[in-house]
């Protein structure tokens, strides 16, 4: 095989869970829309004739060399950063090239965005770029639902789907995902608890749960999953119908939607996989106007999303703040 003689960049967005995560791990449908906002971006160049595949991040300020079968070295960036390469190049079947990737992100890690699956999707596309062998995102999506394996154990696939085709995704683990259409934007703020957590830590607590109690936990599991099926109703109808005196007006569909995000938050805490901080940054949103706010992603830290009227995105923003929120970003889902 030549040496790859050109550079090349590839990218992949983080992802926003807006309903049904974990119960989603256990059967129940899940919706999922890209977040642009934040990306992973990988560069890769050719290097020197003995050089090996190197990938560094400036950003975290490491280095390391691929080597061509997983390390047995409990060093979780090393395994985030080399396992995508070393399964990129098992799939084409190809010696590791003499390569620099270099890797930049802006997307927080372990914060219930999607970092580790951003992170696989766009050091695969850069490799297999790089090599003059494209992947289609049909091809992409089983590799890097074959690394969330390696990260987390038992995931449903959401993350990966999500980011691979960068589209909203009405998703059941095991199936064919689902586009799903918004039919009227809405805007939510994603604040940021500061607090990193790892996915597979809730993940795992919320099989144990299920495991010692699979009557209650299943019937979260299940309610969560109803939810799910409400608001894709209404998210892709765009309203709320109300009937007065026989005719019926549309209305905004936000009170609503925020309404379900609510519960959905409320049964997420029941399966513990909120936290004080989630919660009051949840309660501090509604109580600055939102229509609703919920956790999103694996919880027990990360991220929060608020549903928020647009004209009142700038106070709840900084409502959010006030009450610890490290960062906020407010995004418009189309
Ligand atoms: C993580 O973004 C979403 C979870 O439901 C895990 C998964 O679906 O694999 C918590």
């Amino acid at each position: 095989m030549p040496p790859p003689t050109h550079t090349t960049t590839a990218s992949a967005p983080g992802k926003l869970i807006l309903f049904g995560e974990h119960a989603v791990v256990h059967g129940q449908p899940a919706l999922a829309v890209p977040l642009s906002a934040v990306r992973v971006t990988v560069r890769a160049e050719p290097m020197p004739p003995g050089t090996g595949t190197l990938i560094h991040t400036p950003d975290l300020e490491r280095s390391i060399r691929v080597s061509v079968e997983p390390d047995p070295i409990p060093d979780r960036l090393h395994t985030a950063l080399a396992y995508p390469i070393q399964v990129a190049r098992r799939a084409l079947n190809v010696p590791l090239p003499d390569m620099m990737l270099i890797v930049n992100s802006t997307i927080p890690i372990a914060s219930g965005l999607g970092s580790g699956a951003a992170l696989a999707a766009a050091l695969i596309r850069a490799f297999t770029d790089a090599l003059d062998r494209p992947l289609s995102n049909d091809a992409l999506n089983p590799l890097v639902y074959e690394v969330e394996k390696q990260h987390h154990g038992t995931p449903s696939g959401i993350d990966n789907t999500v980011i691979v085709y960068e589209k909203p995704v009405y998703f059941v683990r095991g199936q064919p995902p689902e586009p799903f259409t918004i039919a009227r934007p809405f805007t939510l703020l994603v604040a940021d608890t500061g607090n990193p957590s790892p996915t597979h830590i809730a993940v795992g607590d919320v099989r144990a749960l299920y495991e010692a109690e699979p009557d209650r936990t299943g019937a979260i599991f299940r309610e969560i999953g109803q939810i799910v099926e409400q608001a894709r109703q209404i998210i892709e109808s765009g309203a709320a119908e109300s009937g007065t005196t026989g005719s019926s007006t549309i209305e905004s569909p936000g009170p609503l939607i925020g309404s379900l995000m609510d519960a959905n938050h409320a049964l997420l805490r029941d399966l513990t996989v909120s936290s004080p901080a989630l919660n009051a940054l949840c309660a501090a949103a509604r109580n600055a106007g939102a229509w609703g706010a919920k956790l999103s992603g694996g919880g027990r830290g990360g991220n929060l999303i608020a549903l928020v009227p647009p004209d009142r995105a700038e106070h709840i923003s900084r409502a959010l703040r006030t009450a610890g929120a490290v960062g906020v970003i407010e995004t418009t889902v189309t």
